[in-house]
Parts: C-alpha cells; sequence; structure tokens
C-alpha cells in the first residue's frame, strides 16, 4: 500500500489499524457502534428469522441428496448454507452470494494459495492486495448504504445505512467497517464449524448413531463442533491498564493473544479434547469470546447449526469420508477445506 494511503487509513482508526471494526474499538465508542446491529440478533427478532433458516436449511440437505451420495461437504453444503441465512439476514441479492464469498476468502484465506486472491506477492505488494480487497468490500457497500438510504427495507442493511451515531448520520468509514465484520466474520466462522460437525462425526463413527438414538443432542453436537473446530484461533489485544492475571504481570499497552484454541483443548476443562463427543458439555469453551466484544452472532450460529442438524441426521443414514479432509492454511481464521464425503441420504 503506498505510504500516503497507509497514513491515511490509520490517521482514520486512531489506531495501528487500517479498519474499525468494532473488535478494535473502546468504549464508549463500541457500545455505540454496537448498539447499530445488536438487535438484529435478540432471540425475538432470530425467532421471526427461524423459517427462513428453516426454508434454507432444507434446500441445502436436498440439495445434498440430490448429489447421489459422495460430495465435499464444504463445497456443497458448508459454506453456501450459511452465507444464504446471512446475505437474506443483511438483505444482499442472492446473485451477489458468490461475489461476497469470494471477497470473504481473499480477506481469510491470504495464506492458503486456493484461496488468495494473487500469490507470490512481496510484503509491500501484499499490502496492497489487501488494500483492494478492502476497496471492493467498501465500493460494494457504500452502493448498498445508498440504496438503503433512498428506500430502507426491512434488513440489516438498512439498520446500519440509515443508524445515527451521536445524533448525526453513521460516517461512511464506520458503517463500511460495521458492513465488513457481519457480513465476513458471520458466515466464514459458522461455514467452517457446521463442516467442522461432518468432519467430527466422520472421525468418530459411533457419534452418529448416539445422535439417531437421542436427537435432543444435536444441541450438544453444536457447542462440541464449534469447540472442536475452533475456527478463530486468536484475536490480539493490548491492555489498558496494568493488571495480575493467573500470578502474571500485565503491564498497561502490553500485547497479549487471547489464544481461543488453546482455551478450547484444555485438559484441565475437557477431557480428551482432541476427541469429538456428540454427549459431551462443551458449554464452557469460549470459541465466542467474552466480556464486551464478546460475539455478537454467536446465538444466530448455534440457530443456524442446530436447524441444518434437525433436518440433517434423521435423513442420514451412512456417513463416511471419502478422502482426507483438511484445514486451510491460515492462523487467525480458518476450517475444513474439503472434506470429502460418501452419504446414504433419504
Ligand atoms: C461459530 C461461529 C462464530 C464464531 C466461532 C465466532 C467467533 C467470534 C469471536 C472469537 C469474537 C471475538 C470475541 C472477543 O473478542 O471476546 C467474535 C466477535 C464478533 N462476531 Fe463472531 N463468531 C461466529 C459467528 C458470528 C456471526 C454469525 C456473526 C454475525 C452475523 C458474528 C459477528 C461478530 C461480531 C460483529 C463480533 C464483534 C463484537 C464486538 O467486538 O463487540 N459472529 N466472534
Amino acid at each position: 500500500m503506498d505510504r500516503e494511503r497507509e497514513a491515511a487509513m490509520r490517521a482514520k482508526t486512531g489506531k495501528p489499524h487500517f479498519i474499525r471494526l468494532l473488535i478494535n474499538m473502546d468504549e464508549p465508542d463500541h457500545l455505540k457502534f454496537r448498539r447499530v446491529i445488536q438487535g438484529w440478533f435478540t432471540t425475538p427478532k432470530l425467532k421471526a428469522f427461524e423459517a427462513d433458516v428453516r426454508a434454507i436449511a432444507k434446500a441445502s440437505v436436498d440439495h445434498m441428496a440430490s448429489l447421489g451420495g459422495e460430495c465435499d461437504f464444504v463445497r456443497d453444503v458448508g459454506l453456501t448454507y450459511p452465507l444464504r441465512v446471512l446475505t437474506k439476514l443483511i438483505g444482499i441479492p442472492p446473485e451477489d452470494e458468490l461475489l461476497m464469498l469470494r471477497l470473504t476468502q481473499e480477506l481469510f484465506g491470504r495464506q492458503d494459495e486456493d484461496l488468495r486472491r494473487k500469490s507470490g506477492l512481496t510484503h509491500r505488494n501484499e499490502s496492497n492486495d489487501l488494500a483492494e480487497v478492502y476497496a471492493e468490500i467498501e465500493a460494494y457497500f457504500a452502493r448498498l448504504t445508498d440504496a438503503r438510504r433512498r428506500r430502507a427495507s426491512d434488513d440489516l442493511a438498512s439498520a446500519i445505512a440509515n443508524a445515527r451515531i451521536d445524533g448525526a448520520p453513521i460516517p461512511h468509514f464506520e458503517a463500511f467497517c460495521l458492513y465488513l465484520i457481519v457480513m465476513t466474520a458471520g458466515h466464514d466462522t459458522t461455514s467452517s464449524c457446521t463442516s467442522g460437525a461432518i468432519w467430527g462425526l466422520c472421525e468418530s463413527p459411533g457419534e452418529l448413531r448416539k445422535l439417531k438414538e437421542k436427537p435432543e443432542l444435536t444441541e450438544t453436537l453444536v457447542d462440541e463442533a464449534i469447540r472442536w473446530t475452533n475456527p478463530v484461533s486468536h484475536f490480539m489485544r493490548s491492555a489498558n491498564e496494568d493488571v495480575e492475571l493467573g500470578g502474571r504481570s500485565i503491564r498497561k499497552s502490553d500485547w497479549l493473544m487471547l489464544s481461543y484454541f488453546s482455551a478450547n483443548n484444555d485438559e484441565t476443562v475437557f477431557d480428551e479434547p482432541e476427541r469429538f463427543r456428540v454427549d459431551r458439555n462443551a458449554s464452557r469453551h469460549i470459541a465466542f469470546g467474552t466480556g464486551a466484544h464478546a460475539c455478537i452472532g454467536q446465538h444466530l450460529a448455534r440457530l443456524e447449526m442446530r436447524i441444518l442438524f434437525e433436518d440433517l441426521i434423521p435423513r442420514l443414514d451412512a456417513l463416511e469420508l471419502a478422502g482426507k479432509p483438511k484445514r486451510s492454511a491460515s492462523s487467525f481464521v480458518g476450517g475444513p477445506k474439503p472434506v470429502p464425503l460418501r452419504f446414504v441420504l433419504r
């Protein structure tokens, strides 16, 4: 990225980041911007949205059934199902789904040769390339904002476009950053956990039988899949004040790595953490973080996964791997890619 643009972006955030995501904000700003979207993830709002999620889940399982007993679950169901749910909630038209998928993969898949935008970039070209991805996302959502300001609709895009912060219309840059976090974090993570659940079921064959015998285990399956898949490996934080934590002294401004992966594999909390067990009480996982920045979409993610598996499991008579699953190359946000399957689905 050229130095002028880099300096301008950093000046906008007042922090060492190019963008101003909720995750990078402190109070009082953080809550002002979080409130713009949080109403869309409350229990009553999700209840009203449930019928749409159920229809999208059913279409996804029907599509899998039409594939003749073999598929790559990631490509054929895992990626498309949460993407469809989220674009519907935001108000992005179906014809733009694949564009959203590509842009998300170009952001999170930067270390993965199959997902990244360009290969073999130097460090400077790497940040130019990242700036190009941001610019493409920003231009898309600027058009959506204009459309929703001209004519509001009952969708999350209208809530962001017409939000007011401190009595004035939400600034363009902050609106783009809100769209960015909801759009990208909202489907990629859930996709990974949905595919992770299927991978886990294949790794531990007795688990599918348990689920079929006790369908109520779908609830615990969901949290176990999120713990086991762990799509967000960590976030970096800097301490706002001196603090003692676990016998360690942390000084104001120290950088800290919050490793969700480590916490979710802590053998003092989870017995045999590497094993996938549908009847494990995994609700103590912290894959959604905790505190002021705890994931705003966690109830939507759980709802989507529960509904898909409520439809899929009773129809699934056999399931096994048809090849070796892998994870995408990423040290930050990633997940299964691909999960080749052989199955019998009614
Ligand atoms: C299984 C799926 C998901 C996982 C594992 C996940 C994980 C996370 C994590 C680890 C954080 C940071 C928490 C912290 O710093 O303490 C976070 C924040 C966030 N997530 Fe999720 N997420 C998921 C799904 C979603 C969905 C479906 C949405 C929205 C549609 C979403 C939107 C957000 C937003 C907006 C934040 C920032 C909250 C803030 O800073 O106030 N996430 N998520």
